[in-house]
């Protein structure tokens, strides 16, 4: 019997240490949050409720973010604050070995006995050190069709940032919403409070235009009753065992997504690169990885030449002028004698060409071209000079109109392509809740 009792309090210790056992209000199948972007900065933004009582906040969407980071300094009140202690099963969930003091009077991200992680502001990479804690977190949940109730993570783990940590993203943003590939980013926290799949899926809208994230699997349905879960192509993901955090310890893995490209084709013809620079090398240098934060997709030095003398050669066979660039853009083009299709301007087709040659992500004009002026269009890439962490980094503007989904049981990224080539966008989630 007395084997039992202690069985008994071993298991109720672990319930109440355990993040990953935190109380939640029912059990949705998945999640979802809205996502805009912000017109001035091009950040993509999204809309979590936080604390008790709840606040909504805004946050910039890191898609490769190690965790949930907020601003404690400024306004952060709530009953149900808590911050993590020393040695706790939620500092080694999070991986954060340190044990810290503050000597200010305590409030949320001073207190003394806490654990704490270097949040990173991706946009400007600074980063600085923060007391890891939880609050409640609470979001709408989503049978895949309409968002349905809301669904709250009692004890969901983030990290208290001091309030110059948001320099440099969009006005009335608190933080930043980490989807990458750690144990305590939103996906992990969301699958494991609510015993769903580790998957989620991303469809940034352009402009104004609100698009989502779901977290969980499908159906991802979008108006007029279009399941993007079934149009997916998919390639691994690959990890990349040095850390592209702006502040790490050694050894750790990034948490960004990488997938395998193999090479490049404009209008099916293979462009001349460096192929050593499209794998991952032992320092973590080179590869091909996923974000939200670079608004567009930016090329290693040689690799942009490359693409876009080939793209401005492939332009001229379509008798499409070449004109001056205009920032950012060094690439642009005369809107004479481009025509206007379904999938956006017709320009050359931009091929990423993936663990073999029947699995393509194609780019077409609605996600190469920006539209910079009346008579002015621009290739959408930009130019990262010689040396960058990484060759190739799929931005924002790319991802734009498609449905990406990241598993991370099976390490796998599913692709839409282009949501116009089925008569649908990202913009076409119905948000008439059912709840
Ligand atoms: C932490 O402990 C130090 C030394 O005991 C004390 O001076 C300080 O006020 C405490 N800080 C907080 C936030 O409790
Ligand atoms: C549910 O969440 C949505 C979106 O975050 C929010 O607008 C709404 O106020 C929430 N409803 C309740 C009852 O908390
Ligand atoms: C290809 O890129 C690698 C990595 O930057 C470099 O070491 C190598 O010299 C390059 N090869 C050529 C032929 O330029
Ligand atoms: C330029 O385009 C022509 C015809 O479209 C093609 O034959 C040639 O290989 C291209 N050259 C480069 C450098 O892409
Ligand atoms: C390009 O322009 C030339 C001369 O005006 C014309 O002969 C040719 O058919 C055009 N090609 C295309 C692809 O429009
Ligand atoms: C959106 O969903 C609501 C609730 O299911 C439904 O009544 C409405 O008809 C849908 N909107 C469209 C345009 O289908």
């Amino acid at each position: 019997m007395a084997y039992c009792n202690f069985q008994h309090l071993l298991l109720l210790l672990f319930f109440i240490s355990s993040p990953s056992f935190a109380q939640t209000s029912f059990r949705p199948k998945a999640l979802l949050v809205s996502v805009t972007k912000d017109a001035s900065t091009l950040q993509y933004l999204t809309q979590i409720n936080q604390r008790t009582p709840l606040v909504p906040l805004n946050l910039v969407l890191d898609l490769g973010g190690q965790f949930l980071w907020v601003d404690c300094d400024q306004n952060y009140v709530s009953s149900t604050y808590r911050p993590a202690r020393c040695r706790s099963a939620q500092c080694s969930l999070a991986g954060a070995s340190g044990c810290g003091e503050c000597y200010s009077p305590p409030r949320p991200g001073c207190n003394n006995n806490t654990c704490g992680l270097l949040p990173d502001n991706t946009v400007t990479h600074t980063a600085t050190s923060g007391e890891l804690a939880e609050d409640v977190v609470s979001v709408q949940s989503t049978n895949g069709f309409n968002p349905g109730r809301n669904a709250t993570v009692s004890r969901f783990l983030f990290n208290c940032a001091p309030t110059f940590l948001l320099q440099g993203l969009a006005s009335g943003v608190s933080g930043m919403a980490g989807l990458g590939r750690t144990k305590i980013a939103l996906p992990s926290q969301f699958a494991s409070a609510f015993s769903f799949h580790r998957k989620f899926a991303i469809c940034l809208a352009s402009s104004t235009s609100k698009g989502v994230v779901i977290f969980g699997d499908g159906p991802y349905v979008f108006l007029p009753n279009v399941d993007a879960s079934q149009l997916l192509t998919f390639t691994p993901l690959i990890k990349n065992p040095v850390s592209t955090a702006s502040a790490y310890s050694q050894g750790d893995p990034s948490s960004e997504y990488f997938i395998g490209v193999k090479s490049i084709r404009i209008d099916e013809n293979l462009v001349p690169i460096n192929t050593t620079l499209l794998s991952i090398n032992k320092e973590g240098f080179g590869g091909t990885k996923i974000s939200t934060v670079d608004p567009y997709t930016v090329l290693e030095a040689s690799i942009f030449k490359a693409v876009t003398q080939a793209f401005i050669n492939a332009s001229a066979a379509r008798n499409i002028t070449r004109v001056s660039g205009v920032a950012p853009f060094e690439v642009c083009f005369s809107r004479e004698n481009v025509f206007s299709t379904r999938l956006g301007w017709a320009v050359p087709t931009i091929e990423l060409v993936l663990q073999n040659q029947n699995v393509i992500w194609r780019i077409f004009g609605a996600n190469s071209i920006v539209d910079v002026s009346e008579d002015v269009l621009c290739l959408g890439i930009v130019n990262g000079g010689e040396n960058p962490r990484t060759s190739i980094v799929i931005g924002g503007y790319q991802l734009e109109n498609n449905l990406v989904q990241f598993d991370l049981a099976t390490s796998r990224l599913g692709f839409s392509s282009l949501l116009f080539g089925s008569q649908t966008t990202c913009a076409n989630f119905n948000f008439t809740s059912t709840a």
